[in-house]
This record gives C-alpha cells, sequence and structure tokens, in this order.
C-alpha cells in the first residue's frame, strides 16, 4: 500500500515597527535595511497550510483558500521554497540512508506535493498576508519533512518568499538582520524577546479598508530604491540607531519610547513612499484621521500611550497598554462612529483585532 504523508500547521501575523522597505538583491530577497516586528496572536489572524506528499501525485498543485491556483504554483518565490526545502530534505535522507540503510529511508524529497493553504482573514485587506502564508508553507515543509534546523535556519527559506515572512517564523518581537553576505546566508530572523515578556502590550488593528492595494510592496519598494534620495539617508543614518533603540525599548519594556519609534518609523516609511517618483500614496484621509487623534490624545495624556502604524495600504494598527486599550477604542469610536452592527473586539494581549471598517 502506498502511503500518504501529511502535516498541518499554522503561522501568524507580524507587523513591523522598524519598516523594511526596499531589496538590494531581489532575487534573494535581501533588505537595504534591517527591521523589527512584533507578531500578533495566531487566534485572530492566520495562515493555516496543509500539505500532503505522495509517490502518486502526477504533480504538485496549491489551492489557496480552496481555489486551485494553477499559475501560481510555478511563482519563482513558492519555487524557491520548495526548492531549498527539498535540498535539506535530501541532505537529510542521504545523512539517514548512511546510518540506517538506503532503503529504510523515505524518499520523500521526490514526491509531487497537494498544498492547501487559507488565512481566517481577507486576503486582501493588506493585512500581512504574505508574510504567514509564506511563513506558514515553509515551516509546514520543514514538518513535513521532519527537517532538523532551526526557526532562524527556516527563516532564511520564508525570506525568500517574502521578505517579511522570515519574521513570522518566531513569536514575540523579532528582528530581521539584513546581514551583508551576497548569498543571504546572514540574512536572518531572530527573536528579541518571546510574548511572555511583554503581555501588556496590545495591538488594535482597524480595518479601514479591505480593497486590494494599488501599488504591491514588492514593486512600490523597488520603485523608491531607484529614486527616492531620502530612503538612502534613512538606510544609513536613521535604521542603524534606531534598530539599537527599538531592542532597548522592548527589553525595558519602555511603553513610551517603543511608540515614539514606531510611529517617527511610520512616518518616515510613508515619506519614502512620498519621495518616489512617481510617489505611491497608501494613506487615505482615514488612515491620517486616525493619525491626527491618536497624536491629540498623547498631547492630552501627556506622554506617549498609543503608537499608530500603517504598512502598505490604509489600515492602521494601533499598539498600547493593555489598561488603555478600552480608553483607546472609546476614541476611535467616537471619532469613526461604527457603520456595521456586528462589530467585534478581542481584548487579549497581541490579540486585539476589529472585524469593522471605520468608513474609506
Ligand atoms: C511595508 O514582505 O510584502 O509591510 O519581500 O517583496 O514580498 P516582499 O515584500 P513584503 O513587504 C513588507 C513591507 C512592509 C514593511 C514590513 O513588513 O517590514
Amino acid at each position: 500500500m502506498v502511503q500518504t504523508h501529511e502535516k498541518t500547521a499554522t503561522s501568524p501575523v507580524n507587523i513591523a515597527v522598524i519598516k523594511y522597505w526596499g531589496k538590494r538583491d531581489t532575487d534573494l530577497i535581501l533588505p537595504t535595511n534591517s527591521s523589527i516586528s512584533v507578531t500578533l496572536s495566531k487566534e485572530h489572524l492566520q495562515s493555516k497550510t496543509t500539505i500532503r506528499a505522495s509517490p502518486l501525485f502526477e504533480k504538485t498543485r496549491l489551492w489557496l483558500n480552496g481555489i486551485e491556483e494553477i499559475n501560481l504554483i510555478n511563482n519563482k518565490r513558492i519555487q524557491n521554497c520548495l526548492r531549498e526545502t527539498k535540498l535539506l530534505r535530501k541532505d537529510y535522507e542521504e545523512k539517514l540512508g548512511k546510518e540506517i540503510g538506503m532503503d529504510n529511508v523515505l524518499s520523500l524529497s521526490t514526491y509531487n506535493l497537494h498544498i492547501c493553504s487559507e488565512n481566517n482573514f481577507p486576503t486582501a485587506a493588506g493585512l500581512a498576508s504574505s508574510a504567514s502564508g509564506f511563513a506558514c508553507l515553509v515551516y509546514t515543509l520543514s514538518q513535513l519533512y521532519e527537517l532538523p534546523v532551526s526557526a532562524t535556519e527556516l527563516s532564511k527559506i520564508a525570506r525568500q518568499g517574502s521578505g517579511s515572512a522570515c519574521r513570522s517564523l518566531f513569536g514575540g518581537f523579532v528582528s530581521w538582520q539584513m546581514g551583508s553576505k551576497r548569498d543571504g546566508s546572514d540574512s536572518q530572523a531572530l527573536q528579541i524577546a518571546s510574548s511572555d515578556h511583554w503581555p501588556e502590550l496590545e495591538a488594535l488593528i482597524c480595518v479601514i479598508s479591505d480593497a486590494k492595494k494599488g501599488t504591491s510592496s514588492t514593486e512600490g519598494m523597488q520603485s523608491t530604491v531607484k529614486t527616492s534620495t531620502l530612503l538612502q539617508h534613512r538606510i544609513d543614518n536613521v535604521v542603524p540607531e534606531r534598530m539599537k533603540l527599538m531592542t532597548d525599548s522592548i527589553l525595558r519594556k519602555d511603553f513610551s519610547k517603543f511608540a515614539e519609534l514606531t510611529m517617527k518609523d511610520s512616518n518616515q516609511f510613508h515619506a519614502c513612499c512620498l519621495d518616489t517618483f512617481p510617489p505611491i500614496f497608501y494613506l487615505n484621509d482615514t488612515s491620517r484621521a486616525i493619525i491626527s487623534v491618536i497624536t491629540e490624545y498623547n498631547d492630552k495624556s501627556g506622554e506617549c500611550k498609543a503608537a499608530y502604524t500603517f504598512d502598505a495600504g490604509p489600515n492602521a494598527v494601533i499598539y498600547a497598554l493593555k489598561q488603555n486599550i478600552p480608553e483607546i477604542i472609546n476614541l476611535i469610536f467616537k471619532f469613526f462612529p461604527p457603520s456595521r452592527e456586528n462589530l467585534t473586539f478581542f481584548s487579549d494581549p497581541f490579540k486585539l483585532f476589529s472585524d469593522r471598517k471605520i468608513g474609506n
């Protein structure tokens, strides 16, 4: 009887507080600066992937959210992740073969795969679905192939699927060290601290629009690399120091410093988008109104009690300490009254997610 081998795994979304924007090598996905992110809880935002391997499968196939993606399976980034994990499996099979005899080792590395991946949140909502999706693909493959490798090793493979995916291999607070080697062997994710380190920190996600973004991160960042002079200043003079300060603020659980750096970095990333020619606009009027509301709230409080950050889209992520979250939710509701009845808020550490839209 021919046996089918199957593994299922889940991976979380991460939201950067020091943003990755720009590649020095687009094939290997090597960034122009290091970055730091916070991994969210898997409860509300996660990718789930099931992979089957069988000698009977005629080809490798991929389903995303229940629909077969005939073209996507040949996508270079997916192929890179499959190739790299298969190579590691092949090495492992050879090593095992020497130890226990070739006949006893399963040649899983030669089998075709059926891959099913789904997100428990809208894929096009600009909520870092490529980060959790590629992290999940690589992690599930490592489980299927029983690879004896660390999360940092896997992060180098996930990075080749989508840069930000390398950080989703870890929970808690994670840095992606840009590295300096040309082959990318030192461009990897490392955990700064686990989520237990700072359980009072929460993330509130405000979905402003779930429309697919106009300029993808991949396209947008290379356009910035080519045309923005501000980006070079950011790479040389801003991010290296900010990486140290952000790591330090996390380790010391200094929310005020963490918040200031998070907001400044989001602002500078969007300034680089504006400095791109032609300019890229990811924020909309609602995003800018959220920035004003949070700024005023911090001013009135006399300290930074909330930090906004925006990725390549208009949706806001607000970081705050647990005790201030109810106040911030009330504030957001006051300025952006609910447009729908079914509001959902979850308030566990790293687990806050609003599924309502707050107007365009
Ligand atoms: C603004 O990781 O999606 O979210 O490497 O081309 O797949 P590719 O880009 P991607 O870019 C993420 C950009 C960002 C900032 C960040 O997550 O650090």
